[in-house]
């Protein structure tokens, strides 16, 4: 109660203030005698009036307000009192006419309507803007008028800015810019140019210019010859998405040596950069990378630049053919300055080594050396770039360790080294970079342990150590202090002992420790892991039950296939009701599949394949309305194939107008770049997959016991590209309308007791490539079609054994005469082992050669950690290879 009376002081103190301060602010404005003047001000509220102003921008424009000065968009003289400046940029609501009132506004010196919708009163650009005489500044970008720019503006003889970008006009004449003797900027930027084949005459009667931005104007061609080079106050040339197809060399602005900032990107000149390019001394920054990957590698850098003293960057991503980093870098300049700060040279098949010494290189902030062919070691000098902020030196083919001193680079944020061929082990300087939060170095040859003290490292983002040679056990210590992590990737190495996953980050999305040695339980701790989505724990010794989770987790990516999970079908599964891809193949799971699976409703991929599971196929798996991929081949499952599974209208194919969600994007928006490779069984192999795993629908019930008929109905799921139901028991015939299963790619029917004959329709599947048939019972003539005859050269046995087969492809015909079967006899043995190896468990027909070692592998753990390691290192360059064509042909292409 003290404080009262004093606080109550306090604010009579400060209302009094406020009263003072309003006084002096009323009288200021009306003391000081500079006010619009009352023509300019009808002439603005007549402007208004042709303005829809349904966003009330203008608001503050009221014949009752009597200074316009204060008005919204407004500049007066602060000595004459006149409108000088009207700016209605990026007031988007504005719709409606530019009136001729404007006319009024004599002084005006800058008028920018940029983003607006005002045009004429006949939607053009009005003609009369060429009459406000004193116009220094006009910007029209972004608002769309009708026809063509009016060359009126041509009598602005006082212009120096001039912004006509982004109009979504055609300009079929320019010459009147050669009449603005003043201009300094010129931004015509998305406009079309096509027709103007003279443009760089035009801009050097303009020896004002000093910022010229010609950026995707249709322009054909930039090597017109200048008698006399006029431009020589020029500092920003921006030529770039334009498609001159010529050299660059030819081009006419190589002798302005005034330019700072000049702009190539995606322009498609080729050939070598002149020398003329050394003489450049006030570049800063040089714009020429190609975007779309692998097309624009067409030109070749070898200027010496050393006396590029200004230069700050030099951007040439993807737009080399060929060069030798070696000698790049040594004549990039060499200054007492040091300027230079990005270097990117990403995507230009370089070759050569980098130097052991770069004393000029010291202030590099940004090194991108990605995808080249650069070998030999990582340089010592990278210890001495103190700014060094970003640095990938990913694809290429280097050797050796990465340096020890690399542990000064203490401002590093993003390091990336991966794809390389690096031995040695993480430094211990690692523990030094705080502030890095992307640390890729996967797919090397690292080795040895971990240094606990990347547990240090409290920014990072991402850690990405994924196949490399590195042991050792995972500590408490190596996370426990990791709060921002995101994405983990331990994959592909040889981690072994207990999972810990003790870690403070509490955001981490996606944790992928595959291919290990990681043995023991899953802890409880990843419970904790509340954002979770991607669990990815295959190919480990694991084994036990899954945590029960006292809370629902959000996981929609769990893989714990190819470990040693036992029990029954997991209850603890029920609390994660966002799963949408599960695969718990290849492990010990005992019992029968639960009805409660329809819980699952977002499931898309389930695949249980490889377990101890029996009895019936549940029946209210069909409530799984999303589900594309099912697998549960290698169980003991029976009964026969329920209606119910057919009224999976996700197999079906879609409308394409009302495509589904799409799961390639969701991860993309929700998780990240997708790295994953996973596994399906299709077409006789272990198919891998990158984010083309989306896209694959299949049902593989093969090696059960499943008896009845193959429903009719099944045809009815014609967004199939897989279907494997060998070696089941089923009879009856094969459904006569298989010939709409219009997806169909890969199709194994073989080793039941199928009777009847083939149906003539199976031969309008265009898009199969494999297809088996093979020991069932079926009779008669074998469908014409050039598919199968090819499906057949590459794989005679797809009709063997059965008896009552004939016509051509094979040698028995048709007319009753058996004789021919010995034909088929000698293919017996090779069935028999295909079976042995089938029992190993892989399913899905007779796999040659490389692939029968490759899956007996999988089932003998010993074997498989010898062979996999060197396997894995083997395979990682094509692995990726295969991934990436995958992703890019995905589905029916592949196979058309
Ligand atoms: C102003 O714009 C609104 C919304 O676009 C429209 O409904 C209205 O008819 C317009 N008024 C005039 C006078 O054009
Ligand atoms: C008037 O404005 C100009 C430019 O905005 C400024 O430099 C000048 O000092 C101002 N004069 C007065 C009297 O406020
Ligand atoms: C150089 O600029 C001046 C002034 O605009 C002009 O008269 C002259 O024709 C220009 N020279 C060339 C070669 O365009
Ligand atoms: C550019 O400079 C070179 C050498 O200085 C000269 O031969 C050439 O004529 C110049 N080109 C133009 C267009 O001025
Ligand atoms: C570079 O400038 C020097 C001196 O101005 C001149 O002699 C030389 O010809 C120029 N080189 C090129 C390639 O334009
Ligand atoms: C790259 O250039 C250096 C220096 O000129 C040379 O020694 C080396 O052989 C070159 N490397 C290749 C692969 O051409
Ligand atoms: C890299 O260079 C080596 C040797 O010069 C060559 O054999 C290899 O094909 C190149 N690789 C690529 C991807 O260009
Ligand atoms: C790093 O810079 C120091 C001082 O400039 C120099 O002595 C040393 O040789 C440099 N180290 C490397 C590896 O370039
Ligand atoms: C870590 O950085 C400090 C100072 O930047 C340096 O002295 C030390 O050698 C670095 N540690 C390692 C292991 O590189």
């Amino acid at each position: 109660m003290d404080g009262w009376p004093a606080a109550k002081s306090v604010l009579l103190l400060m209302a009094a203030a406020a009263t003072w301060i309003s006084f002096f602010l009323v009288t200021d404005a009306s003391a000081g005698a500079v006010t619009c003047i009352r023509r300019e001000r009808d002439a603005l509220l007549a402007f208004k009036q042709g303005i829809n102003d349904t966003g009330d921008e203008l608001g503050s424009w009221q014949p009752g307000r009597q200074d316009c000065c204060r008005w919204a968009g407004i500049t007066c003289s602060n000595v004459t009192g006149r409108v000088i400046g009207l700016d209605l940029s990026r007031r988007f609501s504005l719709v409606g006419q530019i009136s001729p009132s404007l006319l009024s506004l004599e002084h005006l010196q800058y008028l920018n309507l940029q983003s607006t919708s005002l045009c004429g009163h006949d939607g053009r650009i009005p003609e009369f803007l060429g009459s406000l005489k004193n116009l220094r500044h006009l910007d029209l970008s972004y608002i769309y008028c009708s026809d063509t720019v009016p060359p009126q503006l041509g009598n602005l003889s006082k212009l120096e800015y001039l912004d006509l970008s982004n109009m979504e006009m055609d300009l079929i004449d320019i010459s009147w810019l050669a009449h603005l003797p003043r201009l300094m900027y010129l931004d015509i930027s998305y406009m079309n140019l096509s027709s103007i084949a003279d443009w760089p005459l035009v801009v050097n009667m303009i020896p004002s210019l000093k910022d010229l931005r010609l950026s995707y104007c249709s322009l054909s061609s930039t090597n017109q010859s200048l008698t006399h080079l006029n431009l020589t106050n020029l500092q920003h040339l921006d030529l770039s998405l334009n498609y001159f197809g010529h050299p660059i060399a030819s081009s006419w602005f190589w002798n302005v040596t005034s330019i700072e900032y000049l702009d190539l990107s995606d322009t498609s000149l080729h050939g070598p950069f002149p020398n003329a390019l050394g003489n450049m001394t006030f570049l800063r920054q040089l714009n020429f990378y190609h975007q779309s990957f692998g097309t624009g590698n067409t030109a070749t850098m070898t200027v010496d630049l050393k006396n590029l003293c200004d230069l700050e960057m030099i951007w040439l991503d993807g737009s080399l053919s060929s060069g030798n980093i070696t000698e790049f870098l040594e004549k990039l300049p060499r200054c007492p300055s040091n300027r230079l700060q990005e270097l990117k040279l990403s995507s230009n098949n370089m070759v050569g080594m980098l130097p052991n010494r770069m004393a000029h290189l010291t202030n590099l902030s940004s090194l991108d050396l990605s995808y080249n062919n650069i070998t030999g070691a990582i340089p010592p000098w990278l210890e001495n770039c103190t700014s060094l902020s970003y640095l990938s030196l990913s694809s290429n083919s280097l050797t050796g360790p990465i340096p020890v001193g690399i542990g000064s680079c203490t401002i590093l944020d993003i390091l990336d080294l991966s794809y390389n061929d690096i031995t040695g082990a993480i430094p211990l300087g690692i523990g030094n970079f705080t502030t890095l939060r992307y640390l890729v170095l996967s797919h090397n040859l690292l080795s040895g342990h971990v240094p606990s003290k990347i547990g240090m490292l409290g920014d990072l983002i991402d850690l990405d150590l994924s196949n490399n040679n590195l042991d050792g056990l995972i500590t408490r210590e190596h996370m426990v202090s990791l709060k921002n992590l995101r994405h983990m990737d331990l994959s592909h190495n040889s981690f072994s002992g207990p999972l810990r996953i003790e870690t403070g980050a509490q955001f981490l999305l996606e944790l992928s420790l595959s291919s290990n040695y990681f043995s023991g339980h899953i802890p409880g701790s990843i419970c904790q892991l509340r954002n979770l989505l991607v669990l990815d724990l295959s190919d480990n010794f694991l084994e036990g039950e899954l945590p029960q989770c006292s809370h629902e987790l959000n996981l929609v990516f769990l893989l714990l296939s190819n470990n040693g999970f036992s029990g029954k079908f997991p209850s603890s599964l029920r609390n994660y009701s966002s799963l949408a891809f599960m695969d718990l193949s290849r492990n010990n799971l005992y019992g029968t599949l639960p009805l409660w699976i329809e819980e699952l409703v977002q499931l898309r991929f389930l695949q249980l394949s490889h377990n101890l599971l029996y009895g019936d196929i549940p029946v209210t798996i069909s409530n799984l309305q999303h589900l594309h991929q099912l697998s549960l081949a290698g169980n003991n499952i029976s009964g026969v194939i329920p209606e119910s599974l057919l009224n999976l209208t996700s197999m079906a194919q879609k409308d394409p107008e009302n495509s589904e969600d799409d799961m390639s994007a969701w991860y993309n928006n929700n998780v990240g770049k997708f790295r994953g490779v996973w596994q399906v069984v299709m077409k006789r192999q272990e198919l891998k997959y990158g984010a083309g795993i989306f896209d694959v629908v299949g049902i593989d019930l093969s090696l059960n016991h499943l008896i009845g008929e193959i429903p009719e109905r099944i045809t009815s799921l014609d967004g199939l590209l897989n279907l494997n139901l060998s070696w089941n028991h089923l009879s009856g015939k094969i459904p006569a309308k298989i010939g709409a299963m219009k997806s169909i790619e890969s199709l194994d029917l073989s080793r039941n007791n199928l009777y009847g004959e083939i149906p003539a329709s199976l031969s309008e599947l265009t898009f199969l490539s494999s297809l088996d048939l093979s020991y069932n019972n079926l009779t008669g003539r074998i469908p014409p079609g050039s598919q199968l005859d090819t499906i057949y050269t590459e794989n005679p046995s797809i009709y063997t054994g059965n008896i009552g087969l004939c016509g051509p492809p094979l040698e028995r015909n048709c007319s009753g005469n058996n004789s021919l079967e010995h034909v088929n006899q000698p293919r017996r043995d090779s069935v028999y082992e295909a079976k042995m190896f089938f029992y190993f468990g892989l399913g899905s027909g007779y796999v040659a050669g490389l692939w029968v070692v490759f899956c007996a592998m999988l089932f003998k753990k010993a074997w498989r950690v010898a062979y996999f390691r060197l396997f894995d290192k083997l395979y990682d360059k094509a692995y990726v290879f295969v991934v990436l064509t995958w992703g890019r042909i995905n589905g029916k292409a592949s196979t058309s």
